[in-house]
Parts: structure tokens; sequence; C-alpha cells
């Protein structure tokens, strides 16, 4: 949610510290600030709005080495200049930046305005800096006032925090919250995603919960809550800048829609054996057994990855012939699940950072079953967490409203529906084989979507006022529908349902009338005739009617007032193209309505609080 950046070292910190910020800005952007060392004092410039309204407004304090930087999504206290972070002690020299929610925040004020302690935010985080100050007083140095703090904390929080006492040291700490450390030659950055720091350094060190760690310009020294020294070996990032760049696109949504031809390509290499029809991934080598064994497959995810799961659902019921459950992350974690021996439970996750599906994930190996991951950001703390997985190489996903993992992750899951159906038996070799030749066609039928654009744009500049939008599909392109309203609700703030079609009858017809239009996923598989039906009720009530068909299909032709063709494939695989047209009309219809297609208002690109 929050994005947090900590510099110390030679360069400007302002500087690094505004670029961290602006790289951060699509995880959480209400208002922005920092806090900089200036001649042994604290400077701290916030405000609400964007990192550049931020960056117009810092002055004298080019001279800093040392600073913390904050962009936030608001939980506790409404989105202005003075609940933005850093927050400070009383004495102004100590400061915090904090991601997570602080649970028992009401009764720590409580007790420190007892001790004349005075709070001037209605953030959770502010009790943070008069607790450390708090116990700074007692302690021999921040890092030990840090971790007498934290004993008094429930909640979560991914921190970093500055005293004008201590120049030369930046305490960060850990807990539910993503921090990962980068070890520059003579500078250190920390923050809560590799973006912010890439341009400095590629050898970082990832926290792990209840973790301490005292960062100076030429060390880290990192401990967990107890003092206990952990040594643990740096990683190097393999992404590059251009990865997380526009690179000459207007926005990233757009960017990231139209890497999808590479994105598939990437999450089938080395993974397809062409000559025997089976799927193979590293990341399950070793519980491939337990895997195709299993007697029942549990999915936990939220959002779009919640929509990729209940695909996986419809695929490997049908092939693998195993029972799927899928269920929102947040309600799995606390409505007790039964989970038995023989179960297997898959976490999917873009971010890796998703804090209800992580929670659902402890449930589920407290509850002593196995747990694999499908993620896309590697070395996040669901794929660190899970007992295996795959990776499902979108590459950085910026944008935030998903789509390109979203096809990778149907991508992944059609592996491990190959790879368990032939192991299962369930599938011959020749059917393994056809799979696979198809799937090898995806990337060139994508890039076929892709060229329909300017059709597309179209029908979005004549539905550009509509107040609603139902859309339909049914078997495995009900989640297709699904994920088509959740696009078009998060960026284009246009009211949008989506339903399997035949349910319609039970409900949602009775909203059908000339202004709502009706977007149908009509595909020539198994229940395409009842979708012709479903169909005419709505153009018997005067519905509008717009519909992702296969090419050549005159039938809709004539039942629709819009048609977007795409290629035949798959029955499995057809949501990874029939999402294809959804995503780019609600990009475009967010063009056309003037909204902010990769900030949209109230979202953050990972949900790290509950
Ligand atoms: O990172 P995750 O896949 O765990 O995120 C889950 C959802 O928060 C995410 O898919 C969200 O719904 C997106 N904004 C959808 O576009």
């Amino acid at each position: 949610m929050c994005g947090i950046v900590g510099y110390i070292g030679e360069k400007c910190a302002c500087d690094v510290l505004v670029e961290g910020l602006r790289r951060l800005e699509y995880r959480g952007y209400d208002s922005a600030g920092v806090a900089l060392l200036v001649d042994d004092h604290i400077n701290v410039v916030k405000t609400i709005g964007k990192v550049s309204v931020l960056e117009n407004i810092i002055h004298d304090s080019k001279s800093a080495r040392i600073g913390i930087g904050h962009t936030r999504w608001a939980t506790h206290g409404e989105p202005n200049s003075v609940n933005a972070h850093p927050h400070t002690d009383c004495s102004g020299d100590i400061a915090v930046i904090h991601n997570g929610i602080i649970e028992n925040y009401v009764a720590l004020k409580k007790k420190l305005s007892c001790l004349g302690h005075e709070f001037k935010s209605q953030t959770d985080t502010e009790v943070l800096a008069h607790l450390i100050e708090e116990f700074n007083s007692r302690a021999d140095n921040l890092e030990v006032a840090v971790r007498l703090a934290l004993r008094e904390v429930d909640g979560t929080f991914g921190l970093v925090v500055m005293s004008a006492k201590e120049p030369e040291v930046l305490v960060a700490a850990r807990r539910g919250s993503p921090l990962l450390i980068g070890l520059g030659e003579s500078e250190k950055l920390i923050a809560s995603d590799a973006s912010a720091l890439i341009r400095h350094t590629r050898n970082v060190v990832y926290m792990h919960d209840n973790e301490i760690a005292v960062v100076t310009r030429n060390n880290v020294s990192l401990k967990n809550l107890d003092d206990e020294t952990i040594n643990r070996e740096a990683e190097y990032l393999t992404f590059n800048l251009e990865q997380i760049e526009k690179g000459g696109f207007d926005h990233f949504m757009q960017k990231e829609i139209s890497e999808q031809p590479e994105t598939i390509l990437n999450a089938f290499r080395g993974r397809l054996k062409d000559d025997e029809g089976i799927a193979t991934m590293g990341g399950l080598r070793d519980v491939e057994d337990k895997v195709t064994n299993a007697k029942r497959f549990v999915i936990i995810a939220c959002g779009t990855s919640w929509h990729a799961a209940l695909v996986g659902k419809y695929i490997m019921e049908q092939h693998a012939r195993i029972p799927v459950e899928v269920d929102y992350a947040s309600e799995f974690r606390y409505r007790k699940p039964v989970l038995m021996e023989g179960d297997v439970v898959w976490a999917i996750s873009q971010s890796g950072e998703t804090l209800d599906t992580l929670a659902a994930l402890r449930e589920a190996k407290r509850a002593g079953v196995p747990v694999y991951g499908i993620v896309n950001v590697v070395g996040s703390t669901i794929a660190r967490e899970t007992d295996a997985g795959v990776y499902i190489h979108a590459g950085p996903e910026i944008g935030v409203a998903s789509t390109k993992a979203f096809t990778s992750q149907l991508a992944v899951l059609n592996l491990i529906n190959l790879l368990v159906s032939r192991k299962r038996k369930t599938l011959d070799a020749k059917q393994g084989k056809e799979i696979i030749e198809e799937m090898h066609r995806l990337p060139e039928k994508i890039c076929q979507i892709l060229d329909q654009k300017e059709r597309i744009k179209e029908i979005a500049e004549e539905f550009r006022d509509s107040r609603n939008f139902l859309y339909l599909g049914r078997g495995v392109n009900f989640p297709v529908a699904l994920e088509g309203a959740l696009k078009m609700k998060e960026i284009s703030y246009i009211h949008a349902e989506g339903y399997p079609a035949a349910e319609m009858k039970h409900g949602p017809i009775a909203l059908i009338d000339e202004d709502m239009p009706a977007v149908f996923i009509a595909l020539g598989h198994s229940t395409y005739h009842k979708s012709l039906s479903n169909i005419q009720e709505v153009l018997a009530r005067k519905g509008k009617v717009i519909v992702v068909a296969n090419e050549a299909d005159g039938r809709l032709k004539d039942l629709s007032d819009h048609i977007i063709e795409i290629p035949r494939t798959l029955e499995i695989l057809s949501p990874i193209l029939s999402v294809i047209p959804l995503q780019l009309l609600s990009y475009y219809m967010a063009i056309e309505r003037g909204c902010n297609v990769d900030q949209p208002r109230n979202l953050a690109k990972s949900v790290t609080v509950e």
C-alpha cells in the first residue's frame, strides 16, 4: 500500500528519495513526504497529493545525505498534509515512516498522552514516533529504543526511523509489510519495493517478519526482535530499469496490456515438453507427487488473482478431475476452513505481498497442509513463505489494474493442469500435445487482438457516458466476465457487474433497458448455444449488446450492436484471449472519461493492510 524509501550515503538524499517515491507512487498516493537531516536537525516536508507536488515544495535540503520518504494510502486519518508521513516525536528529533496498521494505537495514544506527549495527526503511525521517543530517553541508542517500542505494538509494520541525535543511522523493522535493503558502495537504501532502489544497486537483502536492521552507509546489521544476530546472503535483482518505465507508452496499463504476447511466452518458456505432451515446472519438481496425488486443491487469492483461481477451478475440474475450491483469502482466514489430509492449498498473488493472502496461507500452514504459490514478484513474502511454487514471470506490473499478471496466472494454471492431468492419466499424450501446440500459438493470437485496439476505442467512445455495464459469460469465461467488470469499475469508475450469463434471468435482467450495455463473452465452445439465447433475452429488452466472439461468427454479427472478434483456441485457453478486449475496453473508457488510468482513486497496487 504505502511506499517507503530510506537513504544513507554520499549522494543528495533528497534526490534519491524523490526519485524512489516516484517509482513507488503506484503503491499508494494520497499524500507524500520526506524527512531529511539538515545541519543537525530533521527537516520534514509533506503534502497532500502527488510526489511532483512534494518535489516543488522541498527547499534547502540538498545538503542532506540521510533521509526517509513515504507515499501514503490512507488507513487511519483522512488524506491531508498533517496525516502524511513522516511523523515526528514531540522534540522533532525522531522521524518515522510506516506501512501497516498499529492495531492498539488508541490505547497507546492514551497512555502516551497521559505521559505528556502531544499528538498532531489522526494516524496510528504517530504513536510509533512518541513511543520510540519515550524509550529513547532511557535506552542506549535508537536501535534499542525501536526494539523496546515494538514490543508494545500489536499489528503490522514495515518502518524506517531516523534520529537527529544519531545522524549516521537508519533503523528499519518489519512485521507483515515488505522491506528490503539495498547494499550500495558507501551507501544503503531501504525500500518497500525493489523498484525504488534498483537504480542505485542490485544487491539486496530481504527483511523477514520480526526483524530489525541497523543501517549505516557502510554496514547493515540484521537482528530479530529478540536481539539475536541474523546472517543472510544478499540476493541479486535481475529485472532492468526499462521494465519499470513506460517505454514510449502513455500509461503503464497500456504498456502492460501490450506486453502480453511476450509475457505469455515467458510463462511457458522452458516448461513445455512438446514431445511428451506434458508440462514441467522447476519450482514444483520436488513436490510433484504431492500435487498429482492431492485429493483436493484449495486456491486462495484476492481480486484479479481470485478470478484467475476461478478459471483454474473450471479447467482442473474438467481435465484433471480433481475437486477445486476457490476462496477469497480474506474469508478463508477467518472462517475456520476445513482442511484435510490430501489437500493442497495454492496461494495466487501478483505482488506476493497481499496481506490477506499471506495470512490465509499461514493459516493453511498451521493446519499442516502443503501450501504452494503462484506468484509474480520474485523474492516476495508469499513466494518465500510457501513450501514450493511457480513464478509467472510477467515482469514488474506497475499499473494498479492488473492485466498481464492475470493472463500469466492463467498460463501457469494451464501448465499445472497439464502436468496434473497427464500424471493422473485423465489426459493422454496426444491430447497433451494438442494443448501444447495451442499454447505455442497464443502469443500470435494475442497480437491479432491487440491489432483491433482502434475498433475497441470506438466502442469506448460510444459508451463513455454509460453509468452501468453488465458482463456476462459462461463456464470458463464466467470469471472473465467478473474480471472485465472489475477492470471497468476500478479505472473508469463505472458501475459494472459480472454474472454467469444464465443467472441473468434470476434477477439482473430487471436492469436491462436501452441504456444498459451488456458485454457478452460468447465463444464457440460448450455453452455457445445457451449464450445465444441469453443474448436474445437482452436484445428483446432493448439492451445494447457488445460481444466478444470467435472470428467469422456470422450468427453473432446479426445478434449484436458491436462485435469484437478474437481467434479461436481451446476452451481451457480461451480466457487468456477473451480478457484482452475487456482490458482494452476499460482502458479506453478510462481515457475517454479523463480518469487516472495507472493510479485510480482510492486504490493501491499492493494491499498490505487488512
Ligand atoms: O498482488 P495480488 O495479486 O495479491 O493482488 C490482489 C488484488 O489486490 C489485485 O488483483 C487487485 O484486485 C487489482 N487491482 C485488480 O486489478
